[in-house]
């Protein structure tokens, strides 16, 4: 008995889910062309922008710190990564032989986090603002810096905040 009323159940469920896929995915296209729209020429979302590696930072104190070996994407200069802690995620770069950037990852556009790594530029996936390794804007929709914390590198360890 209990098998006929599951059978009944079965087809309302999984036609409800078939519907909120297809809601979900209707709305994201709906999304995607309004943020193209939106952008204009200028700033439509990315493709193919290479993403960062991202390295695991520990929190010790009120800073997060990063050991830095040789095979860490932040070993020469010119690198960065995704530093990935319980206290946030930052934008690193390796400015020189003893010199970082670290940036909060968030972007001050709306909010979604940074990923991609082009030219030397942050690119955020979601309209393709970019920002230099000090945080300012190279190309908008954003229009405010990235948040700068403090890097001090001593020992291959990367000490932020
Ligand atoms: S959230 Fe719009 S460009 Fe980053």
């Amino acid at each position: 008995m209990s098998k006929h009323i599951h059978l009944e159940a079965r087809p309302a469920d999984s036609s409800r889910r078939a519907f909120c896929v297809q809601a979900c995915q209707a709305a994201s296209c709906v999304a995607l062309a309004a943020l193209a729209d939106a952008c204009g020429g200028g700033g439509t979302g990315p493709s193919n922008v290479p993403q960062l590696s991202t390295v695991n930072g520990t929190v010790s104190g009120s800073t997060v710190q990063v050991q830095i070996d040789s095979a860490s994407p932040l070993a020469a200069v010119g690198g960065a990564a995704l530093v990935r802690s319980s206290a946030g995620v930052f934008l690193v770069a390796r400015t020189g032989d003893a010199s970082f950037t670290a940036l909060t990852s968030t972007c001050t556009h709306e909010e979604c986090a940074i990923t991609g790594f082009d030219g030397g530029d942050y690119v955020c996936p979601c309209h393709g603002s970019r920002f230099t390794t000090s945080g300012r804007v190279v190309n908008g929709p954003a229009s405010a810096p990235l948040r700068m914390f403090n890097a001090s590198f001593s020992n291959n360890v990367l000490t932020i905040g």
